[in-house]
């Protein structure tokens, strides 16, 4: 694996060239050879007939590779100017293929306090009793970091914007710190368009193409974009042990996605903005966090490092809100919502409101939460795209909601689910 320079001066956010969005069009997308067919046949089969032994045409048996799942391979791996990704059934097959994949017993690895809870539960339950030792640490402190590095970690592993605190992590500077460890960056929130993990001097980029990749709340998936061969050979190899490897009709689906991403992301970033300023505004939110807004804690990092699309600066879609009356606010804000609906997704062309510490982080332990700042009155949107109006709309009728006695539909459950 080829060592990293321990200096990366950060380079300046690009815009999303031309030839890039036509990428994202073209990508791993070719005419069907035998038939014309301008959309590739999902090639919906687990065997690979061999002219005699050793007579293959380049795939055997579909865990070990299958010409749609090489199809999204190939896109996504050039979207990073990488050579094709190692796709998965679900992002979190990808992060158990890169951890397997790089780490043994006695092996450390420093994880960045607030990632998806997902990445909390494996670390914990799977990696700490085959003896690999997780370290938790705060990416936005250098003497945290220093402390995690100290104990010389085979793998940094961090999210930007963390889900659900949107808490960014500088990259760059990271990636220069760490030296002498594999640095993976969870970039699933900002996708390819809005950061370019390996141009920040990162070594692997990891995704769930389940949000905004495939977009379509359809289909699970995730990936893992690296340029060095060795690493790649390696993951691939994890992935044909353990059998995590995508399917070809879901990625065939996650190719289809892909193709409108830059249309989509844009969108979603934009209108995020928009019911972000307007959630601000009201006076039932304590805190309304975007990395756009002019008020985000971490603004100068948020432009140094965004990318940008056509029109604006993509700073993601997700919009978090901490209401006032806490938790019991947001259990009745949750439950008063008509268009919003309350589900466990992200990325997805309808709004979604989530609430972190009983769904998506409910497995974290308490005290781990609120170390990485998932509060429990912190609720987690992320905007889809319909007419911003209706949802600004929607949301404000339920803050307002919020504030009534009366406990709403949907309150039972969720206290429920935090109660164990
Ligand atoms: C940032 C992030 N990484 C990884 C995952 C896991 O992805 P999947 O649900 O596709 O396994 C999620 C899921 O919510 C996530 O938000």
């Amino acid at each position: 694996m080829s060592p990293r320079p321990t200096t990366t001066p950060p380079p300046a956010p690009r815009r999303t060239g031309t030839s890039e969005r036509t990428a994202y069009v073209r990508a791993g997308r070719r005419p069907d050879p035998s038939t014309g067919a301008v959309v590739a046949p999902i090639h919906q089969t687990t065997t690979f007939a061999q002219a005699g032994l050793g007579g293959d045409l380049g795939f055997t048996y579909s865990r070990a590779g299958n010409p749609t799942v090489a199809a999204l391979e190939e896109a996504l791996g050039a979207l990073e100017g990488a050579p094709p990704a190692v796709c998965h059934k679900t992002g979190m097959a990808a992060i158990t293929a890169l951890f397997l994949g790089v780490l043994q017993g006695g092996d450390r690895v420093a994880i960045a306090r607030a990632v998806y809870g997902g990445t909390v539960r494996l670390a914990r339950e799977i990696l700490d009793p085959l003896g690999i030792e997780a370290t938790f640490f705060d990416p936005t402190d250098a003497e945290s970091v220093d402390a995690a590095l100290a104990g010389a970690p085979r793998l940094v592993f961090i999210e930007t914007p963390a889900n659900p605190t949107l808490e960014l992590v500088d990259v760059a500077a990271i990636a220069a710190r760490a030296a002498g460890a594999l640095l993976a960056v969870d970039n699933t929130f900002q996708t390819p368009l809005g950061l370019q993990p390996l141009e920040l001097g990162a070594d692997v980029s990891v995704y769930s193409t389940t949000k905004f990749i495939e977009g379509h709340d359809a289909t699970l998936g995730g990936a893992l974009v690296a340029r060095d061969e060795a690493l790649l050979t390696r993951l691939r190899r994890i992935t044909k042990s353990v059998g995590s490897t995508q399917s070809p009709f879901e990625a065939w689906l996650t190719l289809r996605g892909l193709t409108t991403l830059p249309l989509r992301y844009e969108q979603h970033c934009e209108s995020a903005l928009v019911v972000a300023e307007a959630l601000e505004a009201h006076p039932f939110t304590e805190t309304v966090r975007h990395p756009g807004l002019a008020s985000f804690p971490q603004r100068e990092l948020a432009e140094q490092q965004h990318r940008f699309g056509r029109r604006i600066q993509l700073h993601g879609g997700i919009v978090t809100l901490q209401i006032r009356g806490g938790f019991d606010a947001a259990v009745r804000f949750l439950g008063s919502l008509r268009l919003v609906l309350v589900a466990e997704n992200l990325g997805a062309p309808g709004t979604l409101a989530t609430h972190p510490a009983s769904m998506t982080h409910g497995d974290v332990p308490a005290d781990q939460r609120k170390a990485a700042g998932i509060d429990e009155g912190l609720v987690r949107l992320s905007i889809g795209l319909e007419d911003p109006a209706d949802l600004i709309a929607d949301l404000c009728r339920a803050l307002d909601a919020s504030q009534r006695e009366t406990p709403s539909r949907g309150s039972a459950k969720v206290s429920e689910e935090v109660a164990s």
